[in-house]
């Protein structure tokens, strides 16, 4: 039967448009991520009082990594900033923190931050936020593909899943992209099969939580079919 649903579990959100931001300002490309962090430092404040129960952000993807140096080098102090300052305090608060992607690649020191960070994720959090770092999902369904043919036997939609970085995760049910352009840019394919998009024109640093209420709205007026009538 359709359903109407009033909130999304697990809303995922493509956060686009740092760049265009900072440009407008006639600033460096680096005002606009750390624009960008602040954004982030509230929409999870706000996302966790709202009751959705996930909120998973796309922070670098494996493409993002090819970005000149300069420009990682300032998303890196970020995320150390944000693993250091921030991640700890919300764990503190029984928030859990989690990351998908392929961290390794990531200078030595943010990498350990981040996975001794996420080791103390509650497990039975109310609210998790993931971040999906040096993600891809190409990468994630070929890494579960190997992972499936080592293990042999009949693979089943259900066992895949378990072996993707979202094991334990639920499907997005909402996901948002800012800055204006139409596409999900190899973010959550497989789990996105049944999720609604919502695409803002808005820039991330400018998506505040009034644009968030907006989208979670447009999300409760529409109705999931999932395939059926
Ligand atoms: C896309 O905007 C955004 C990114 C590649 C990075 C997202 C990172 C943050 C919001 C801040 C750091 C995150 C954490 C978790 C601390 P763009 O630069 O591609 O924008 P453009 O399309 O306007 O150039």
């Amino acid at each position: 039967m359709a359903e109407k649903s009033a909130l999304p579990v697990n809303v995922g959100i493509i956060m686009d448009g740092n760049g265009r931001w900072a440009k407008k300002r006639l600033l460096p490309r680096s005002a606009g991520h750390d624009a960008g962090m602040k954004r982030i430092i509230k929409l999870v404040e706000y996302a966790r009082e709202s009751g959705v129960k996930y909120l998973t952000l796309y922070a670098l993807s494996t493409e993002n990594l090819s970005r000149p140096k300069e420009e990682l080098e300032g998303l890196f102090t970020l995320f150390r900033k944000y693993f250091e300052d921030y991640a700890p305090k919300l764990i503190g608060e029984n928030v859990g923190v989690r990351v998908i992607g392929d961290i390794s690649a990531l200078p030595a020191d943010v990498a350990d931050k981040i996975s001794r960070v996420c080791s103390r994720s509650p497990s039975d959090a109310p609210f998790t936020v993931v971040f999906a770092v040096n993600y891809g999902s190409r990468a994630e369904i070929v890494r579960a593909a190997n992972f499936a043919a080592e293990l042999g036997g009949k693979v089943t939609e259900k066992s895949f899943a378990k072996l993707l970085y979202t094991a334990d995760i639920p499907d997005p049910d909402l996901i948002i992209r800012t800055g204006g352009e139409i596409r999900l840019s190899n973010f959550l394919l497989w789990q996105a099969a049944y999720a609604e998009l919502y695409f803002s024109d808005v820039l991330f640093p400018d998506f505040d939580n009034k644009q968030f209420d907006k989208a979670i709205k447009e999300f409760s007026r529409r109705t999931r079919r999932f395939g059926k009538i």
